[in-house]
């Protein structure tokens, strides 16, 4: 076969249905395992919008949207064009020695939206984005520790792990950065970390995305003080909370806080082409790149790609032209407002969290006795067992996409493309109805479920 016989097309129609079976084969088994475990081993064909298909032409709604990636809906048609376009254009990309027009374009757009911040580095991925920032404060303040707070997650490179307030994912890779962990929201705990001097800056997630907690109010602002009266940076990571998710453009902006550096990804991509940046302040970049001797100081092969920046500022034009973050702050009001009603109907429900349309559901122990016998049962498999009974209920039972908040939790997460209505309300208010009820009823096809998640945790712990 010649290299003019490639038909992807032909590929994709000969070998369908066979994904779940080469990544068993081929790439991280347990991905199929997991999936076929809580029943979410399901073939998509396409989709649009808020909506995933699959090959019966059954409609899933994204209430996932790919972590966080497709604010603008999947196959946005002006961000396809876009590509399209540059495509066609036949760009001479990645020159290295030159300066091409899209990264500045694109630079000169994100930054407008970022009042305080002066210039941009293009990446490829929110971990990278996370690198740069913690290299950039680090070099621009002499200093080596970097705080971050519980539950926060940054990525899983090396230096964003180190930055991870989540023991599962830091065992077993030390030994890591020097760090210093702080609770969310601690201005007292960020003064003891600052005392010792030797801080480059607070790496903070105005919302987190692990459980959905919020930064309370006046926190950043107010560390961002306390950071520089000792010389040390605040750092806020965007790469999910920015692009309007949470109502703003940026999360931080709720709290008028002004970080020194940002970092971005996810949205900016248009749910096509893996993009990150690191926004910051024009004396970090002036000190990190302070000579030409230095111009590759920090840099990546792939950054600034055109595909990427045509895609970062097509999502720039749909979110002004379709308002997203003013969607998101109304739908996300109007989501919120649903699910709090029922926090006082259903005692397995403790709280609803969350800012425009990243929602956190929290469930709690009942206090009836025939319910807490079984919430008792999961719990002592594994934590988030009764979290992953809900998700597995809103997919299987009406076909909505949404995830457990983190390992071992009982939080279930709502991040729905920022496109989202009254429709798209309505449906995950009534399915949510059913499954409260019929939790709620202590019996059934859902807590059965239970049973057989508990038995497939006992199985993985005994196998260590
Ligand atoms: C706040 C935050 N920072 C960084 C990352 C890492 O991004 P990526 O998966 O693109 O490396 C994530 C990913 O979920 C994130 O939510």
């Amino acid at each position: 076969m010649s290299a003019m016989d490639f038909d992807l097309p032909g590929l994709l129609q000969a070998r369908r249905g066979l994904g779940y079976e080469l990544h068993a084969r081929y790439l991280n088994p347990q991905l199929p395992r997991m999936l076929h475990a809580i029943g979410f081993d399901q073939v998509y064909d396409r989709a649009e919008g808020a909506y995933l298909y699959d090959r019966d032409g059954n409609r899933y709604a994204d209430f996932l949207a790919g972590f966080g990636v497709f604010a603008a809906g999947r196959n946005h048609p002006v961000i396809r064009k876009a590509l399209h376009d540059v495509l066609d254009a036949g760009l001479a990309d990645w020159v290295q020695f030159d300066c091409g027009l899209l990264p500045g374009l694109l630079a000169e757009k994100l930054l407008a939206r970022a009042p305080g911040l002066d210039r941009a580095y293009f990446c490829n991925s929110g971990t990278e984005a996370v690198e740069a920032a913690l290299k950039f404060a680090r070099y621009a303040t002499g200093r080596r520790r970097i705080l971050y707070c519980d539950h926060a997650f940054h990525g899983l490179t090396v230096g964003s792990l180190s930055v991870n307030g989540s023991a599962e994912f830091r065992t077993g890779f030390d030994p890591l950065l020097p760090d210093g962990r702080i609770p969310l929201g601690d201005l007292d705990a960020l003064e003891r970390e600052l005392r010792a001097g030797d801080v480059a800056a607070l790496i903070v997630e105005p919302v987190q995305g692990k459980g959905v907690h919020i930064a309370p109010p006046g926190f950043l602002a107010a560390a961002r003080e306390l950071l520089h009266s000792h010389g040390a940076l605040l750092i806020c990571d965007e790469v999910q909370t920015g692009f309007g998710r949470t109502g703003r453009f940026f999360a931080y902006q709720h709290d008028d806080a002004e970080p020194d550096i940002v970092t971005v990804a996810k949205a900016l991509s248009g749910g096509y082409v893996p993009v990150g940046a690191a926004l910051a302040k024009g004396w970090i970049f002036e000190k990190v790149y302070s000579s030409m001797d230095r111009v590759l100081v920090h840099d990546s092969t792939f950054g600034s790609g055109a595909a990427a920046m045509a895609a970062g500022l097509a999502t720039l034009a749909v979110m002004d032209d379709e308002k997203l973050a003013e969607n998101a702050a109304r739908t996300g009001e109007a989501l919120q407002g649903a699910l709090q009603e029922m926090v006082d109907r259903y005692e397995l429900l403790a709280e609803v969290r969350g800012r425009g349309l990243m929602i956190g559901i929290e469930f709690g122990k009942p206090k009836s006795l025939k319910l807490r016998t079984r919430w008792n049962m999961l719990q002592a498999a594994r934590r988030g067992l009764f979290a992953q009974m809900v998700v597995a209920a809103l997919f299987r039972r009406h076909r909505i996409l949404t995830q457990v908040a983190g390992d071992h939790m009982e939080v279930i997460k709502l991040l729905p493309p920022l496109i989202i209505g009254d429709a798209e309300v309505k449906m995950f208010r009534e399915a949510f109805v059913e499954v409260m009820e019929d939790a709620s009823r202590g019996s059934g096809l859902m807590w059965d479920f239970g049973r057989t998640l508990v038995t497939q945790a006992l199985r993985t712990s005994q196998r260590g």
